[in-house]
């Protein structure tokens, strides 16, 4: 069966993905192709049209469209629990109650409005809504492989959800206990990066890279979120506000301001949000103690809620944007213990629910999905087609007899390699098929990626990519790592080896790359290790900021143009300023 995944059903990061009998074919977030990151309020149409060329499909052969966002009964507790934990804004408040599905409306009709366009006949296919948190728990448990496992989703809000338990077994999934908006632990991250300066939905990462340069002891987060083992109440006087509640920024050209999701009385407590990139203080510590709340939260909620779960499969599969969150990650696995493994789907924010409902729907509809092997699951450009581009432009290019060894020999010496083969990768990190590649020994090296892209985000960490053979000894640990969803600590040896892709709390977030899943870069960091005895490289992704990812060759060389960098492999071509 032939099935299309659409996402973007939150407003932002609209991606497309194909499951062609239960094999996922491909998929692709529109950022990449719109050339707009997160893409919000779009439709993923750009994606769908490459899923469907890729595997060489017309829009009339799809038969199911999956949609990850679904009607909510007024007969559950969602609409309920929104309702009167918004007694202060009391519209929304009925809207809950009396038309809670007005959004689900809204989002079908902009789906079969996009369908259209795509040339796919509402009347032809069978239109299949998932809830959204049930999207991002099968796009975490159908692609893990796993019969059984614990399963958790935790993000901003779906459609009232924000945090989901349940379990997988024998390719069903079970939910367990479900929290509603505005109690959100993700939503609650979100405002908190507002308030420090960052972008909601963009700048979470940048609060968990500062969060080691803090002190939580110093700040008291403890209003924030009143929490036990078995729940949780955001304070809406604070955070995850709406209306009157809210803090309206100054801006220009919006007389009453820019409405956050932070209160004016937040501002009483902590002083005035953080703008600029210069002062630090307290905000760092603000960072830290947020950060620890959200895994001390987390951490209790998982045990309660599936700690026997856990014990019994040893198994926990992990989506939704909170999953991004690689620090807690890396608390989950210690508390999971030797043994026991967390897969978080490359893709875990809200790009991946169009896998999500994808693969659920061909599950519900009989086909056996297939466990993911890799998130190579983007476009692809033929020599032929990287060449024309080359000679379009005009630029002096080389043909090399191998790829791995001109680019191992330039970073061995020290130099920057941006880094284009075979297909794009699903989720938000590259890993070496659209990156810039560093030697993580050689100091200053990121500083110098910095300088060349014009990158000024200080709080997020270089990582690494890495030989299978060399993980357990740096990592100190036999967890599987491919999509870079986890922090480790490394070992102390090898920290003053690896300098450029340590954090400042001693903890790395590695791909650890095998022959099979990406022969090429395997092959790369092989020739590299036998030059310089390190079988790992410095690996960021290839854009610049503020942009998406690189799609296309043409994408490549915009970007290599319009920064300093001064390697470019494409294929088997390098480009040098
Ligand atoms: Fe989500």
């Amino acid at each position: 069966m032939i099935v299309l995944g659409l996402g973007g059903a939150v407003g932002h990061d609209p991606a497309a993905a194909l499951v062609v009998d239960g094999q996922v074919v491909a998929a692709a977030e529109e950022e990449r192709f719109l050339r707009d990151k997160h893409a919000k309020g779009k439709q993923a149409e750009l994606a769908a049209r490459f899923c469907l060329k890729f595997a060489g499909l017309k829009p009339g052969d799809v038969r199911v469209v999956a949609y990850p966002f679904a009607p909510v009964s007024i007969f559950g507790p969602a609409r309920w629990h929104y309702a009167a934990r918004h007694w202060y804004a009391p519209d929304r408040a009925f809207t809950a109650l009396f038309n809670g599905n007005r959004r689900f409306r809204r989002n079908a009709r902009a789906v079969f409005a996009a369908l259209e366009r795509l040339g796919i006949d509402r009347e032809r296919i069978r239109f299949f809504p998932v809830e959204h948190h049930l999207a991002h728990a099968s796009s975490a448990y159908h692609l893990s492989g796993y019969q059984e496992a614990a399963i958790m989703s935790v993000d901003g809000v779906g459609e009232y959800c924000t945090t989901w338990f349940g379990y997988g077994e024998g390719g069903e999934i079970h939910k367990l206990k479900e929290f509603f908006a505005p109690d959100s632990l993700g939503g609650c991250y979100g405002a908190i990066t507002e308030y420090l300066g960052f972008e909601m939905l963009d700048g979470e990462f940048k609060v968990m890279g500062m969060a080691p340069y803090g002190n939580a002891k110093r700040i008291d987060v403890s209003k924030l979120i009143e929490w036990n083992e078995r729940g949780f109440r955001v304070n809406t006087r604070l955070v995850n506000c709406i209306g009157w509640r809210r803090y309206k920024r100054p801006a220009k050209g919006a007389p009453e301001g820019i409405g956050t999701y932070f209160s004016p009385e937040l501002i009483k407590m902590w002083g005035p949000a953080r703008v600029g990139d210069e002062i630090d203080n307290p905000y760092v510590h603000i960072a830290a103690a947020v950060q620890k709340q959200l895994e001390d939260i987390l951490l209790a909620l998982t045990k309660h809620f599936l700690g026997g779960r856990i014990a019994k499969t040893k198994r926990l599969c992990y989506a939704g944007g909170v999953a991004l969150n690689v620090k807690a990650n890396q608390r989950l696995i210690q508390m999971m213990g030797p043994g026991h493994e967390l897969f978080v789907q490359p893709a875990a924010s809200d790009a991946g629910t169009a896998l999500g409902a994808a693969t659920y729907a061909a599950h519900r509809l009989g086909d056996t999905v297939q466990s993911l092997q890799h998130a190579y699951l983007g476009a692809e450009y033929t020599p032929e087609e990287i060449e024309a581009e080359l000679k379009r432009r005009n630029v002096r290019y080389e043909k090399c007899a191998s790829v791995t060894d001109t680019a191992s020999e330039l970073l061995a010496q020290g130099e920057v390699v941006a880094w284009f083969q075979g297909r794009m990768e699903f989720g938000p990190r590259a890993l070496g098929n659209r990156s810039i590649l560093g030697n993580p020994a050689s100091r200053g090296v990121a500083d110098l990626i910095n300088a060349q892209i014009k990158y000024r985000e200080r709080w997020r960490p270089f990582c690494p990519s890495l030989l299978d053979t060399v993980a357990v000894e740096i990592l100190q640990t036999t967890h599987p790592s491919p999509y870079m969803t986890f922090t480790f600590d490394v070992a102390d040896a090898w920290k003053p080896r690896i300098p450029e892709v340590v954090h400042e709390d001693g903890t790395a977030r590695p791909q650890i790359v095998t022959a099979l899943s990406n022969p090429r870069y395997y092959e790369l960091l092989k020739k590299f290790e036998a030059r310089t005895g390190l079988g790992v490289l410095l690996n960021t992704s290839l854009n610049r900021r503020g942009e998406p990812m690189v799609c296309s060759p043409e994408d490549a060389l915009n970007m290599f143009y319009g920064s300093d960098l001064r390697n470019l492999a494409l294929g088997d071509f390098l480009v040098r300023k």
